[in-house]
């Protein structure tokens, strides 16, 4: 965690305005569930693409706010490897919005040093979409600020088979022996090698589950979860998020 007054980029970090100063410290990495898009939409009798739209611009402004507050990765939960289960015509709305994204946001990404990763298999997704999250890959590489993961097609449980399949490999051809696999080699051999665990998990729309997201990496995260959908999550509920993981005591099993 870094104080929360130290700021990288584009504001004078003697600037910080009153509210800004009760935040002490920004946690390195934030995940979001960026839940309550389809229940946003039919409480104001829209349908439910309506509320990945707002979803979408809530989601950008969550980008901006991480990268002015310094935090360092940032991932979130855009689909699931459950979520194919929904209707055609949503999904099909879902990577058209993702098209757009990239599209419009690319820009001011690159301008902000941020990089972008991807957890999940992006090969099942339609090509056109591979290849504006591949160009965005590519465009963003060599990036050092925020690095924005989206879990695209992510599932927890593929992960960790994934991870255990990789592993039976290398024991099989005696590149490891078991008595030699430890939580570092698990931890490397999942998709977010190397990138911290989360500090904090933010969910929103009031369902207190994980729904099958980053299950290894969460162990000793600081869970956090609001009433609000996640069209109405704005950079005030980023902030109050911080402020209630700053009150919170880590202890990872030990004592203070
Ligand atoms: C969950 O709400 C939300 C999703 C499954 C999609 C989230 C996607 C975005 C916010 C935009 C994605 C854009 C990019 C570029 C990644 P829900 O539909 O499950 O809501 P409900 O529980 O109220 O039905």
């Amino acid at each position: 965690m870094r104080p929360f007054g130290i700021r990288r980029k584009r504001r004078d970090s003697a600037t910080t305005d009153n509210q800004h100063q009760i935040i002490q410290h920004v946690p390195d990495h934030i995940a979001i569930i960026m839940d309550g898009n389809g229940r946003w939409a039919k409480a104001r009798g829209l349908p439910r693409i309506a509320g990945h739209h707002s979803g979408m611009l809530a989601m950008r402004e969550v980008v901006r706010a991480c990268d002015d507050l310094g935090v360092k990765y940032l991932t979130l939960y855009s689909f699931s490897t459950e979520n194919w289960k929904r209707p055609r015509q949503e999904i099909e709305y879902l990577w058209r919005l993702v098209d757009e994204f990239f599209a419009l946001d690319i820009e001011e990404l690159v301008e902000r040093n941020v990089r972008i990763t991807i957890l999940g298999d992006t090969t099942e997704l339609p090509a056109p979409t591979q290849a504006t999250v591949n160009r965005a890959l590519q465009l963003t590489a060599s990036n050092t600020g925020l690095r924005l993961q989206f879990a695209l097609n992510y599932g927890s449980r593929r992960e960790i088979v994934e991870a255990v399949q990789a592993i039976s490999e290398m024991t099989v051809l005696g590149n490891i022996k078991p008595e030699e696999i430890n939580e570092k080699t698990f931890s490397d051999a999942l998709a977010t090698k190397g990138i911290p665990d989360p500090d904090l998990l933010i969910r929103t729309s009031g369902d207190q589950r994980i729904s099958n997201f980053l299950l290894w990496q969460i162990a000793y995260t600081e869970l956090y979860f609001v009433e609000e959908m996640w069209p109405e999550f704005k950079r005030r509920h980023l902030e109050d998020a911080i402020r209630a993981y700053n009150a919170r005591e880590r202890r990872y099993g030990g004592l203070k």
